[in-house]
């Protein structure tokens, strides 16, 4: 039954051709590990409980994933096959009469769909398993999938095929629909006498077949949901895919994409119609773009929220909160903790941090502005330095409304510079001006109106 089906996701493979200290299923495909997608489609399709089988090394770094996912791990050590993950999932699942769902966790393209077609096949009387399958040209390193007639007879790892098997083309996919009790009936009596010396999960139809039941092909319509990741080509492949498929579901929203090839999403972002997204820019992240924005080309947001209409070229917009209609770049750095109003404008190498703009403001050439906050249409001229840091604390930088001030200005944290101020080019700030006070110098002192001759 479908919304009472349980899930085993294997994990515990070294993953060696990856060549890496990371594990396999650890590594990050569009900003996720490849193993959170796999979840993800699981829990799309109804599935109620997930065992990840994971190894020593794998299981503590895979804590927050699973934590996101409701799902639980189990320990396989040592690793002696896909069988052998089976059994050790099974173990911590008590043994119950519905479905359950094997599945790798190093192939991160699958969709809920294939899940659910798996799932809905099983419910038929007899079938013992229903397996994934998919045409794939050759060569593959995919086990074989020898049919007789509608149903399967047998799956042979690609080392172990004959001549004739090798050249078939239906490929075992990795995703498994099992009736338990039948599962169960079958799993202790695999052998490892093939190439490797592993327990293959795959020698269950075998068993399954002669235990009087049937195993049935789910063909999928497209080989590329259900590539598996090996090593660090296919890593990039998937990737590819995978972000190709999030550019489309935008372009099919009303964003416009220059390029896909050379733009970088991720699963939760979020654009609203009528943008374009210019070449060479990752967007990643909570990040949420309103309509009508325009971004790129080479930039690079992470968690941001941008309202609509907002320009950025050639810029870096972190853990940012940005208005309507603001203008951005190029070659901004916008770090942690900002919070722009609409209209505020943002030019070439302005560095801002920890700071909040208030509508109309701007900054429109080469400062440092952090820890502070910029008032209603003040205007910060070229070269202006909040210096922040006194060697121990961070110091805030207040600028009133309409404050203008001047090139070069180092203003000298803490400190309040009022509504309407003024500060003259080049000036050392060190002490709070007034609402209307005009200053300049090194260190700065209030204009003197000049006495009348
Ligand atoms: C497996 C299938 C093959 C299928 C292919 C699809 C078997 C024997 N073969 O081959 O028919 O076409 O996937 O991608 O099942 N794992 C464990 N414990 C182990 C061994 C593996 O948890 O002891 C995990 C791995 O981490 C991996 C998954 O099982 O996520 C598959 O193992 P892998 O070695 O990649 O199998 P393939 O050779 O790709
Ligand atoms: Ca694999």
């Amino acid at each position: 039954m479908k919304g009472s089906a349980r899930a085993i996701v294997l994990a515990a493979g070294m993953g060696t051709r990856m060549k890496s200290s990371r594990p396999k299923v650890l590594h990050e495909i569009c900003g996720r590990p490849m193993l959170w997608y796999t979840l993800r489609a699981l829990a799309a399709a109804g599935v109620r409980e997930t065992v990840v089988v994971t190894n020593a090394l794998v299981d503590p770094r895979v804590a927050p994933l699973l934590a996101e996912f409701g799902a639980r791990s189990v320990i396989q050590e040592p690793q002696l096959g896909t069988g052998h993950a089976v059994q050790t999932g099974l173990r911590a699942l008590p043994a119950e009469s519905g479905t359950i769902v094997v599945a790798y966790g190093d192939m991160p393209l699958v969709t809920t769909h294939i899940f659910s077609d798996v799932l809905e096949m099983v419910g038929t009387s007899g079938i013992g398993l229903a397996l994934a399958t998919a045409r794939m040209p050759l060569p593959s390193n995919f086990g074989r999938v020898i049919r007789r007639g509608e149903a399967v007879e047998k799956i042979v790892e690609e080392r172990d095929c004959s001549g004739e098997e090798r050249a078939v083309n239906e490929m075992n996919a990795g995703i498994y629909a099992y009736d338990e009790p039948a599962l169960r009936a079958v799993i202790d009596e695999l052998r490892n006498d093939n190439a490797q010396g592993e327990l293959y999960l795959t020698d269950t139809v075998e068993l399954l077949i002669r235990a009087g039941r049937r195993v049935v092909p789910v063909e999928c319509a497209d080989y590329r949901l259900v590539l598996g990741v090996n090593d660090r080509i296919e890593l990039a492949n998937a990737r590819a895919i995978l972000n190709r498929r999030l550019c489309d579901e935008h372009m099919r929203a009303g964003v416009t994409i220059v390029d896909p090839a050379t733009t970088y999403l991720e699963p939760d972002v979020a654009i609203g119609p009528d943008s374009i997204i210019y070449p060479n820019t990752s967007i990643g992240g909570a990040t949420r773009i309103g309509s009508q924005a325009a971004v790129g080309p080479n930039v690079r947001i992470s968690n941001a929220i941008i309202g609509d209409g907002v320009q950025i070229t050639e810029s870096v917009v972190l853990d940012t909160q940005i208005g309507p209609h603001v203008s951005i770049g190029p070659y901004a750095h916008l770090r942690q903790g900002n919070v722009l109003g609409s209209d505020v404008r943002i030019g070439n190498f302005v560095e801002l941090k920890n700071s909040t703009l208030h509508a109309g403001a701007k900054a429109n050439h080469l400062s440092y502005l952090g820890d502070s906050e910029i008032g209603e249409r003040a205007n910060i001229g070229a070269g202006t330095i909040t210096a922040n840091y006194d060697g121990v604390r961070k110091n805030r930088t207040e600028i009133g409304s309409g404050a203008s001030i001047g090139s070069n200005s180092t203003l000298i944290a803490p400190l309040r510079i009022g509504d309407g101020a003024l500060t003259g080019g080049g000036s050392v700030v060190n002490r709070d001006v007034a609402d209307g006070e005009r200053v300049a110098g090194n260190p700065a002192r209030p204009l003197e109106k000049k006495a009348p001759l």
